[in-house]
């Protein structure tokens, strides 16, 4: 079996902290908040559907803060920016996206980017595949025809060797660590047709430059990134302890389906030797 950090992939789950009472309480109550902005926020896009003010699905509020979108606005127009490369891409690569090829959106959140596909080409066999069930619910839901279902956090997918003409994952690769964006690019590579099209979306400088001005992680640098060629940052304690309190908040899970903690991952320009 493929081993990350020396253990095998799959037998990586240390022990959850143990919270006491005060921090028990203060994850139920969070949840709880959520739970009514996210009922708020379900009667506001109801309203909105029903005067045609919005003309397209809208994924449940807990599922849409933890898959990159806190605003319905930036969910549907960082959609179709976030597929705009990739469609160029097919374009240029031969991939015919007005015939029924087909194509896999790995990762595929709360249908961001898989909602565009759809609506810009009908006439492509569309697959989805996720790791969290709450996000695959709503995907099979919201796209009947299509087939989507949700994969394990470690390959194998269910699909034979060399089946998709395109497959593309956003903003996926950017949160693994090495050994998994490893495991996963070869499982990518194995379902993609050969002279296929893989699209993948990677942190790098712009990344980099983009949490500074955001005041998050400081302690490294576009320079530095030049010559370690990547980086990983995680904060594996904060990781298990939202495991935790999601265990007894059970409501707006973001780590279900994730059996190693996923963080920040940045790559040179140029991956090839790393991956
Ligand atoms: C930041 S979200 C991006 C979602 C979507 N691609 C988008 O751009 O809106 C990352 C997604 O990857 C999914 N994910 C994480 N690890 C995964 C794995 N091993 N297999 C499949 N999906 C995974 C998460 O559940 C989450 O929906």
């Amino acid at each position: 079996m493929e081993k990350v950090n020396d253990r095998p992939a799959l037998e990586y789950s240390p022990a959850l902290p143990r919270l006491g009472a005060f921090d028990r309480a203060k994850a139920i109550g969070k949840s709880t908040a959520k739970r009514g902005i996210d009922v708020y926020f379900a009667t506001k896009c109801a309203f909105l559907r029903t005067f045609g003010i919005i003309d397209f699905p809208v994924p449940p509020n807990h599922c849409l803060r933890r898959t990159s979108s806190h605003t319905l606005r930036h969910y549907y127009e960082s959609g179709v920016t976030t597929m705009m490369p990739i469609v160029t891409a097919a374009r240029i690569f031969g991939v015919d996206l007005d015939q029924p090829v087909n194509v896999l959106d790995f990762g595929c959140g709360v249908a961001r980017q898989f909602l565009q596909l759809n609506r810009q080409y009908p006439r492509v066999k569309a697959h989805a595949c996720d790791a969290h069930p709450d996000n695959v619910a709503y995907v099979k839901r919201t796209f009947p025809n299509a087939d989507v279902y949700a994969n394990n956090f470690d390959p194998p997918l269910k699909y034979a060797d060399d089946t998709f003409d395109l497959v593309y994952s956003v903003s996926t690769f950017s949160h693994f660590s090495l050994d998994d964006a490893k495991l996963w690019l070869r499982e990518l590579s194995r379902v993609t047709k050969p002279g296929g099209l893989l699209c993948l979306t990677f942190n790098s400088y712009t990344s980099i430059a983009w949490t500074h001005d955001r005041g998050g992680i400081r302690n490294y640098s576009a320079e530095q990134l030049t010559q370690d060629g990547h980086w990983y940052y995680v904060d594996e304690a904060s990781w298990y302890r939202r495991k935790a309190e999601e265990a007894v908040s059970e409501f707006g899970s973001n780590t279900t389906g994730a059996t190693r903690p996923t963080g920040d991952m940045f790559f040179l320009r140029s991956t090839r030797k790393f991956l």
